[in-house]
């Protein structure tokens, strides 16, 4: 069953239908660019080559982490959020009382309280790990992972390399030398499968199939959205993800610097911080983007959609929903007078409520709004969503004439933070803090 971008609210207020037109004129331009790097092997979220050694690699791997009753991942940014996304949507279980099945930990932070807390807690005997890095040189990452050995070492000896997995580059980076030292099962992540589009290789899947996911629907999903776009890439024009790409493109271009991304499907809540993750480090660059501001019906009307009902009018929404939520309990007959209208009533009638009206108080306050409405929740649609978004960020980034597939500008903290922590060559970056930290400090105590 199809599930559809809804179009009839999108073009509203400052964006007019032709707003768009001069941006939909350059799909040829976009065909052509499109065709050349799927046959020059440089797009492989779109094309997903590298799913059938995928899952001859994986076939043996999975009983392998099944027999563990934890796995904890190393990664960050595109190497974590996307496995967070598919846990919260699919497999939530570890998060509800009376949890006996499998549970996965993602370590994406470097606060070492939490990090020696969760290690303090997990039994490294029932512990698998998977150490996640494209570049397999990320400093949060590699420290993770040289904590973590000593800590399987010390418990389980010179058996740590079995609990040990690697996802990296097939060839280059630190993590991939360790492997290759210590004969660690590594898989990879294809060339060109940068971060934040890797969520439907080995990064997110391994992960998923720890919990049980049905990975295969995902890369289902993703295969049903891309497989046009892979086939004919000369009719990208009629291609969703492009139609959407050419909104977002025109929302920027009259003054909507910001893109909510507001899921009425609250399962799917994380899909938000990995959506914005995707957005924003792939069309941040030479001062153009929209800031992506993820937020989550029912929850965040009680917060943060004040701001995009009556702030400032520079916000445009991709609004989530799906037509098959669960419906749960019906309220009972003795519901008070006073709330008579519940009485019989699916507690799930509230969410489809309540999406309506949000959707129209956005509506009527001057917000453009595309209304994504899957066809239901499950797994082969998220793929579906997350190649769709993937799609329709890479499009973007090429109607803004930027590169959408690299992340310069992250770099710079990165080199700051290596100078700060003594890595030599950092010679620019250690005077730069320097001067940096010389600047008299302006304190004000509270
Ligand atoms: O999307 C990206 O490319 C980044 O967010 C990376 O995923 C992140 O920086 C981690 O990089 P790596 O996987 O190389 O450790």
């Amino acid at each position: 069953m199809p599930h559809f971008l809804e179009w009839s609210r999108a073009y509203a207020h400052r964006l007019t239908a032709d707003s768009a037109a001069p941006l939909k004129a350059r799909a040829p331009e976009i065909a052509q660019r499109l065709a050349r790097d799927l046959t020059a092997g440089e797009l492989p979220f779109l094309s997903l080559p590298f799913r059938a050694k995928l899952e001859v690699e994986m076939a043996p791997l999975i009983p392998r982490i099944k027999a563990y009753r934890h796995m904890l991942v190393l990664g960050i940014g595109g190497s974590a959020l996307g496995a967070r996304a598919m846990q919260q949507a699919f497999a939530p279980g570890q998060d509800g009382p009376n949890h006996r099945g499998p549970c996965l930990w993602i370590a994406d932070n470097v606060c070492a309280e939490r990090f020696e807390a969760l290690l303090g807690k997990l039994t490294p005997a029932e512990t698998v790990v998977v150490c996640i890095s494209k570049s397999g040189g990320t400093i949060e990452t590699i420290s993770q992972y040289f904590l973590v050995r000593d800590w399987l070492k010390a418990s389980v000896g010179e058996g740590w390399q079995d609990q040990m997995i690697v996802v990296t580059d097939e060839r280059k980076g630190y993590l991939r030398e360790e492997a290759t030292r210590y004969g660690l099962t590594a898989l990879e992540v294809p060339d060109y499968l940068g971060g934040r589009y890797s969520a439907l290789s080995a990064v997110g899947l391994l992960p998923a199939a720890f919990l049980g996911i049905d990975w295969q629907a995902l890369l289902d999903g993703a295969a049903d959205v891309a497989r046009p776009l892979v086939q004919a890439p000369e009719r990208v024009a009629e291609h969703p993800s492009f139609a959407l790409a050419c909104w977002a493109k025109a929302l920027e271009d009259h003054g909507y610097s910001q893109l909510i991304f507001f899921s009425y499907i609250p399962q799917w809540s994380a899909y938000g911080d990995w959506f914005a993750q995707l957005w924003a480090e792939s069309l941040g660059k030479d001062g153009q983007g929209s800031q992506p501001v993820p937020a989550t019906g029912v929850t965040d009307q009680h917060s943060i959609n004040q701001m995009f009902l009556s702030g400032p009018r520079n916000k445009g929404c991709i609004f989530l929903t799906s037509r098959d939520q669960a419906q749960g309990p019906n309220f009972g007959m003795d519901v008070p007078d006073q709330w008579a209208w519940l009485r019989a009533k699916p507690f799930g009638s509230l969410l489809e409520a309540e999406a309506l009206g949000t959707r129209m108080a956005l509506c009527q306050k001057g917000v453009p709004l595309l209304h994504v409405e899957m066809h239901n929740s499950g797994p082969r649609a998220a793929g579906s969503l997350m190649l769709l978004l993937e799609a329709a960020t890479l499009f973007t980034g090429w109607l803004m004439g930027i590169n959408p597939l690299d992340q310069p500008s992250v770099e710079l903290g990165k080199r700051l933070a290596n100078a700060r922590l003594g890595a030599g060559g950092y010679a620019q970056e250690e005077a730069d803090l320097a001067e940096y930290l010389a600047v008299p400090r302006m304190e004000q105590g509270f």
